[in-house]
């Protein structure tokens, strides 16, 4: 094809995948557009989209085409020792036709993936008010990136910061209707109760019995906020996470005390295999992790069953904490959806009281600290949480 062809050839592409980027709302699906977009017009092995976490300011890879999420997950870039640090405080796009020669060029994912970058252009993804992160075009196909590819990936990452804002947006007004449609059930209860003990001739017996409906539900209303709260905190960042030396048997038999109630109330036996170990992190949020999954694995389990706490380090300085369950478990359908803000079995949504809320807060928490969590379940058997934290 003539150069001009060509050129108008890759308009026309960019034309229709941003016009797709704008319908696409799903974050993750979204990030997987941008990055098959940019190998396909910029012609590279691969692409990634690192973005800058607005509490940390810290750069991390969110995502690359040549990787599992799991690998890319939460690898943080330092700002001041590589390219895309560069390119995202300076606010400028930048080729490197050779990475070899490049003093700053962050070497941690090559090694760690076996992968070789020998080239590489970067793009600041730009709002109309600051820098949102980096899009970078890896490994030129047959050649060197020429002042076109500079203004295609130009055009390609304006677009998609849009599209990255606008998702994200989203993400946030999704959780506020979700949020007052669960406040609005809890307030109906009260304004049906506070009419009741209006009435003069309301017996002494029904008065008491109204009087503990409103206690009851001012406490479901208090934790509900309180659990919005810290969900919002934590998603925007401004949740302070202590990075402490903490004691791991302690913190969990602290949340055992706490749950041995509810569980004695099921007849649920609970076993406790927790080497000495510390970890760093926010003891009050680890714990909020740890009584989180031990109150699902009570509320959801068979009664008279059994709940197994049991820790080991794992790889990468990590230590790993399991709770497993002898309970229902879960289905395949269901799996995918378990961390998600107000998901809730359908099978427990009426049966059992709850929110949706304590994993999304589990995995916010743990993500924070760089750890992973995760669940494995064999239905009709039961289910294991994991998670992971970094050891002292
Ligand atoms: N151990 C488990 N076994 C089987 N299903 C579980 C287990 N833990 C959670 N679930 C399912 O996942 C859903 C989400 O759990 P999550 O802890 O986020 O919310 P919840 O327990 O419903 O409410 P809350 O906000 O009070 O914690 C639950 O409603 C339940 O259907
Ligand atoms: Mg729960």
């Amino acid at each position: 094809m003539a150069d001009a062809e060509q050129q108008i050839e890759d308009y026309r592409k960019i034309l229709e995948i941003t016009k797709h980027l704008n319908s696409t709302l799903e974050y993750r699906t979204l990030l997987q557009q941008i990055v098959l977009a940019v190998v396909d017009v910029i012609k590279v092995e691969a692409c990634s989209i690192l973005l800058i976490d607005p509490s940390t300011g810290e750069l991390r890879f969110e995502i690359a085409s040549n990787l599992r999420p799991q690998e890319t997950e939460k690898i943080i870039v330092p700002m001041d020792r590589s390219i895309a640090g560069w390119i995202a405080s300076h606010g400028e796009p930048r080729v490197i036709e050779d990475v070899t020669k490049e003093p700053i060029h962050f070497r941690g994912i090559d090694k760690d993936i076996k992968f070789e970058t020998r080239n590489l252009l970067g793009v600041p993804l730009k709002t109309h008010t600051r820098v949102i992160g980096v899009v970078q075009a890896v490994n030129k196909i047959g050649g060197r990136f020429s002042g076109e590819d500079i203004n295609l990936l130009t055009i390609l990452a304006s677009q998609a910061s849009v599209a990255i804002e606008n998702a994200r947006l989203f993400m946030q007004s999704d959780f506020i209707s979700e949020m007052v449609h669960e406040l609005r059930t809890p307030l109906a209860a009260l304004k049906a109760s506070v009419n009741l003990l209006k009435r003069p001739n309301l017996p002494e017996d029904k008065r008491d019995e109204v009087h503990n409906l409103l206690a009851s539900e001012t406490d479901r209303l208090i934790s509900l906020t309180s659990d919005f709260l810290d969900l919002a905190r934590l998603e925007s960042g401004r949740a302070e996470i202590e990075r402490d030396v903490v004691d791991l048997y302690p913190l969990i038999r602290e949340c055992l005390t706490i749950v041995e109630p509810q569980a004695a109330g099921r007849e649920i036996e609970i076993n406790l295999d927790v080497p000495e170990a510390a970890v760093v992190g926010d003891k009050g949020k680890i714990k909020q992790v740890v009584l989180n999954l031990l109150t699902n694995a009570i509320k959801y389990n068979r009664p008279r069953g059994l709940v197994k706490v049991t820790a080991h380090s794992a790889d990468n300085g990590m230590v790993q904490v399991d709770v497993a369950d002898t309970g229902d478990g879960i289905s395949a359908d269901n799996l995918p959806n378990m961390f998600r803000k107000f998901f809730r079995a359908a099978d427990h949504a009426n049966r059992v009281q709850g929110t949706g809320l304590g994993l999304a807060i589990c995995r916010t928490i743990i993500e924070a600290h760089g750890g992973n969590i995760w669940v494995n379940s064999t239905p009709g058997s039961g289910s294991t949480f994991s998670f992971t934290v970094p050891a002292a």
